[in-house]
């Protein structure tokens, strides 16, 4: 078996990730835990940004615990990194697929082994759950098996020629240098459902981390190396989206880039979109969501109920796969709110580090809780009416459930508002964060108009145990995913993820779909016969000869 090895020299002053451990600033935090210096790392070497410029990460469950700081990378330092990938792209793309399968594979073994400390580590960064951590980094895992033998397939195909003593041949061909963006709330699981098929296909990529989280980024990178990547197939540079991501993006109209991977919202979506497409250059995008649950008076209404709750507030609702729109059939709306409101009542809510069993931490960082403060502003002026929510959770202001001191980080009350209708802007606009608004349904038609009624198409989900109403709503639903009998979240990593309308291009993350996403097809034809024949002139023409017999005559 032939190693590949990688170049652990370091240039002059650049020290090289698999040569050095973390450095650690201070141990000041009030948690005990360490402030670390952060880097991008280039070319496989730790680099500060070309001003100096940094920023902060910090604990959103506990402010004053600071991860570390981390360059607020220039337009010098994105572009250092896209001369790095298109570098690396010359011997990349020529590495044999199953060599490129084969480190995919260590990868996900890295991650099984380093599996706790990276969960709590994104706990730690973006206050979602330790159950929930774990989920996302075991969809990481997931995504490394899932493509690791696919190096030993990635299949073309051979394809029959209408001229004789010629071969038809398909291939799939790299795409080039991928930049890859993506949001916070699965830090581990999306930006690996784009980078592994990615690599798998041969590309190379310049990965922008989220603002907010830098540390969990510079983890899984350095765990990129440690599993034998060669430098500058996959290069981290840190900053704002409005800064090193849109100096990314920038660089498509320089063309030094050839395909943007997306996760974010619609309005940028469509700004990335327009620039990539008057580039003529591939873009995924994997937009907003306003997920509808349906609930049908046949369904098992406990279960209906466990599902919409989740849906709603698991994650303090910052997944793209979370319930926006709760469409209650009107015979059972009284039950099933009475039920959802006393679960909504008793939600634990706190720093899943410290304290057990708790159902939703804090919002992802400060900015998340400023924007979902914002936006709840949208249900009071369009006069839904509030049934539980109190804005910002304070020591003065908080819910029975809730466990710690609610002055240490950013934490939201549950909120449910009821008597949306479709008139109202709430019922169209995705606010992130934990709140469902609640919309009656006359019947199963209304029901399905309104699941169908909002600019998004990215998740959705009906509980009802008659089989028609479950197959005439999902053929009847416009979205990229559906649940029957399930919430609206809870993607498997060999499934196709993404949405249509206002929630994405139709393009996919995840499953073997997404390959069409980082590759482009060849064909290649092999004229054998040593002359010139053209394709169509010169095929053989077979005409059809009519035998003397009537066939009615025995019929
Ligand atoms: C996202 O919110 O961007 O299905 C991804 C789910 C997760 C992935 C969500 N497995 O909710």
């Amino acid at each position: 078996m032939r190693i590949i090895h990688v170049a652990l020299a370091s240039r002059e002053g650049m020290t090289h990730v698999l040569e050095t451990g973390f450095e650690i600033l201070d141990e000041d935090n009030p948690n005990g835990s360490p402030r670390v210096k952060g880097y991008n790392i280039i070319n496989g070497e730790l680099c500060l940004s070309s001003d100096n410029a940094s920023f902060e990460s910090r604990n959103p469950a506990w402010l004053e615990d600071c991860l570390g700081e981390f360059p607020q990378s220039t337009r010098e330092d994105v572009h250092s990194a896209l001369e790095a990938a298109g570098q690396a792209f010359k011997s990349w793309s020529k590495t044999p697929a199953p060599t490129r399968g084969q480190i995919i594979g260590n990868m996900g073994r890295l991650l099984m082994e380093h599996k706790d400390d990276i969960v709590r580590v994104e706990t730690r960064e973006i206050g979602k759950t330790i159950k929930e951590s774990a989920g996302s980094v075991q969809e990481a895992i997931d995504t490394c098996l899932f493509f690791q033998s696919e190096g030993r397939r990635l299949y073309g195909q051979t394809v029959n020629s209408e001229l004789p003593n010629k071969e038809l041949f398909t291939y799939r061909r790299p795409l080039g240098v991928c930049g890859i963006i993506n949001a916070c709330n699965f830090p581990a699981a999306v930006p690996f459902w784009k980078m592994i098929p990615a690599i798998m296909c041969g590309n190379t990529c310049v990965w922008k981390s989220p603002q907010d989280s830098p540390l969990l980024s510079f983890m899984l990178t350095r765990i990129m190396h440690e599993a034998g990547l060669p430098d500058g197939v996959i290069n981290l540079v840190h900053g704002r989206g409005s800064g090193a991501g849109q100096y990314l993006v920038d660089a498509v109209d320089e063309g030094l880039v050839n395909k943007i991977s997306f996760t974010g919202s619609t309005p940028v979506g469509k700004m990335i979109g327009e620039v990539c497409g008057r580039n003529l250059v591939s873009c995924s995008l994997e937009l907003g969501g306003k997920n509808p649950l349906v609930v049908m008076p046949s369904a098992n209404i406990d279960n209906a109920v466990e599902g919409a709750y989740w849906a709603a507030f698991g994650t303090a609702g910052q997944r793209c796969t979370s319930l926006g729109n709760l469409i209650i059939h009107e015979e059972i709306f009284d039950e099933f709110m009475s039920k959802f409101m006393a679960k909504v009542e008793s939600t634990q809510i706190g720093d899943s580090l410290r304290f057990d069993d708790v159902l939703y931490g804090p919002m992802l960082s400060e900015r998340y809780a400023e924007d979902f403060l914002r936006d709840l502003k949208i249900c009071e002026s369009d006069g839904a009416t509030k049934l539980w929510g109190e804005g910002k959770i304070t020591n003065d202001n908080k819910p029975t459930n809730f466990l710690g001191d609610a002055s240490e980080g950013v934490y939201m009350w549950p909120h449910v508002y009821s008597d949306v209708t479709e008139e109202m802007k709430c019922f169209h606009e995705e606010i992130f964060g934990p709140v469902v608004t609640v919309v009656k349904a006359d019947d199963f038609d209304h029901a399905v108009h309104l699941a169908n009624a909002s600019p998004y198409g990215l998740s959705s989900a009906c509980y009802t145990n008659d089989r028609l109403e479950a197959y005439r709503f999902k053929t009847e639903i416009k979205a990229g995913m559906t649940g029957i009998n399930n919430s609206t979240t809870g993607a498997e990593a060999h499934l196709p993820f993404g949405g249509v309308k206002g929630s994405g291009n139709g393009t996919r993350e995840s499953g073997i779909w997404v390959i069409e996403a980082y590759s482009y097809w060849h064909a290649v034809n092999d004229e054998l016969s040593g002359k010139l024949q053209l394709a169509q002139m010169d095929v053989d023409e077979v005409h059809i000869e009519e035998a003397q017999a009537d066939y009615s005559s025995l019929a």
